[in-house]
């Protein structure tokens, strides 16, 4: 299964404690394609046919990202108004990722118990997920149940260490490159 990873973090190399760790264990276990969307297009002029044709060589297609403000980093909003267009992803001749699958990957920094009515944060994950699971559909596309990690914020003089950080990255990539290797045997 031919896998492709739409990676969308601000700065991965230098400011990043999560999604690097998670980005580098995909790397060194998994035969993947990476697209860093904030490297490829600091100005987010998006090369349209490049990334349909990227999505046309792969069965799955990973978005990893840290969750910011409740919904994707803003470049992966682009990418996602720039290239699933009419006639590619949807509507007459539209089908083109009819049948892949899509496997939403991302770290949270408020913590698991904040996400529930009357919580801090007062909605599921799920709640704040639909958007891309009928995008998902919409195309005809399976949408792959999510892997999540919270409390990824680092909180030196509270709980939270950058080990503690780093910790939760190699346990969420592990449950990623699990989900990965079980949907290969479907
Ligand atoms: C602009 C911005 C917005 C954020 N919005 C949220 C949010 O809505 N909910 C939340 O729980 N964490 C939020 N965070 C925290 C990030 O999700 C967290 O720092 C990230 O997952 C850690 O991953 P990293 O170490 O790879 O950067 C936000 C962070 C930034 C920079």
């Amino acid at each position: 299964m031919k896998t492709l990873i739409i990676l969308a973090h601000p700065d991965i190399n230098n400011s990043s404690n999560a999604n690097k760790v998670i980005l580098d264990a995909l790397m060194q276990k998994l035969d993947i394609k990476v697209k860093d969307l904030y490297a490829l297009y600091p100005d987010y002029k998006i090369d349209v046919l490049a990334e349909q044709s990227a999505l046309l060589e792969c069965d799955l297609i990973v978005f990893q990202y840290p969750l910011h403000w409740y919904s994707v980093p803003s470049v992966l909003k682009a990418w996602v108004d720039s290239v699933l267009l009419y006639g590619f992803a949807y509507g007459e001749g539209g089908n083109k990722l009819s049948g892949k699958k899509l496997l939403v990957s991302t770290t949270i920094g408020g913590p698991e118990e904040s996400y529930r009515p009357g919580g801090h944060n007062s909605f599921a994950m799920s709640d704040f997920l639909k958007p891309l699971q009928q995008t998902a559909h919409f195309c005809g596309m399976d949408f792959i149940n999510p892997i999540l990690s919270y409390g990824m914020v680092c909180i030196p003089q509270g709980n939270t260490s950058k080990n503690d950080i780093q910790r939760r990255a190699e346990c969420h990539a592990n449950r990623l490159i699990d989900t990965i290797d079980g949907l290969k045997c479907l």
